[in-house]
């Protein structure tokens, strides 16, 4: 397998406090790699970085063997990785529609309406309410509203911070169900997740992130299994 994306040695610092250092991880194609860890770990950090909304104090982010570290946000989203941010941050004035097209702003071609309807195939009720508005969804509409917009950009890596935040174990599934369906149509997911159990169950490959470092990683069933893993982040002593 070739290696899609590469973080290596990432460290990155809000003024003098660094919230992520010296992380390494690599996202093969076609893979779901998960990274986890508590509360405050660096997750989001790292995502944000990957995405180019905040910039490494040092290290490296290869994209299809590429450096995309020095790169614009937009630039990067138009090279193919696509981020489904903490929080959803939809625009909940803005219908379903609206909110689709804007997930698809970086791209020039004609193709924007048929992954419109992609999406609505992936998520029929977001069809059924295309022309409501966002803020009147219950959270599981959201997020799947959340990860259709990014779909739009067509990636070819989506990151996926805290699908399941704040979700019913139903709707979790759901989205995690999707999460699947999404690797099996041929996009590779970085995923995010406080929900270790079902990440790693997902998971071809994990990383646990811990006061800013990657501690530990494996095949997510081999994480599943690791007693640290399942003492730390399962709820298990
Ligand atoms: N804008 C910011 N300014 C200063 N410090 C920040 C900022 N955002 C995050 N931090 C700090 O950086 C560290 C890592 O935060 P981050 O949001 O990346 O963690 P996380 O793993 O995503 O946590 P969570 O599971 O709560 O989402 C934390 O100590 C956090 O308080
Ligand atoms: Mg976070």
């Amino acid at each position: 397998m070739t290696a899609l994306l590469e973080v290596q040695n990432l460290t990155v610092a809000y003024g003098a406090i660094e919230a992520v250092r010296d992380v390494s991880f690599t996202v093969d194609e076609g893979q779901i790699v998960s990274l986890i860890g508590s509360n405050g770990a660096g997750k989001t950090t790292t995502l944000r970085t990957i995405s180019g909304l905040l910039r490494p104090k040092s290290g490296k982010i290869l994209f299809a063997g590429e450096s995309i570290d020095s790169l614009e946000a937009h630039v990067i989203l138009q090279r193919g990785i696509a981020h489904c941010p903490e929080g959803r941050r939809l625009f909940g004035r803005m219908t379903v529609e609206e909110n689709l097209q804007l997930g698809a702003y970086v791209r020039r071609d004609t193709g924007v309406e048929a992954d419109m309807n992609r999406v609505y195939e992936l998520f029929p009720v977001l069809g059924e309410r295309r022309h409501n508005k966002a803020g009147l969804f219950s959270g599981g509409e959201q997020q799947m509203l959340a990860i259709g917009r990014a779909m739009m950009s067509r990636p070819r890596l989506l990151m996926l911070d805290e699908p399941s935040m704040g979700l019913s174990p139903i709707m979790t599934q759901r989205i995690f169900d999707t999460i699947r369906e999404l690797q099996s149509q041929g996009t590779t997911i970085l995923l995010v997740e406080q929900n270790a159990l079902a990440a790693l169950a997902l998971s071809d490959h994990g990383y646990v992130i811990d006061l800013g470092r990657t501690s530990l990683d494996g095949p997510g069933h081999e994480l599943l299994a690791d007693e640290r893993v399942r003492a730390a982040y399962l709820g298990e002593n």
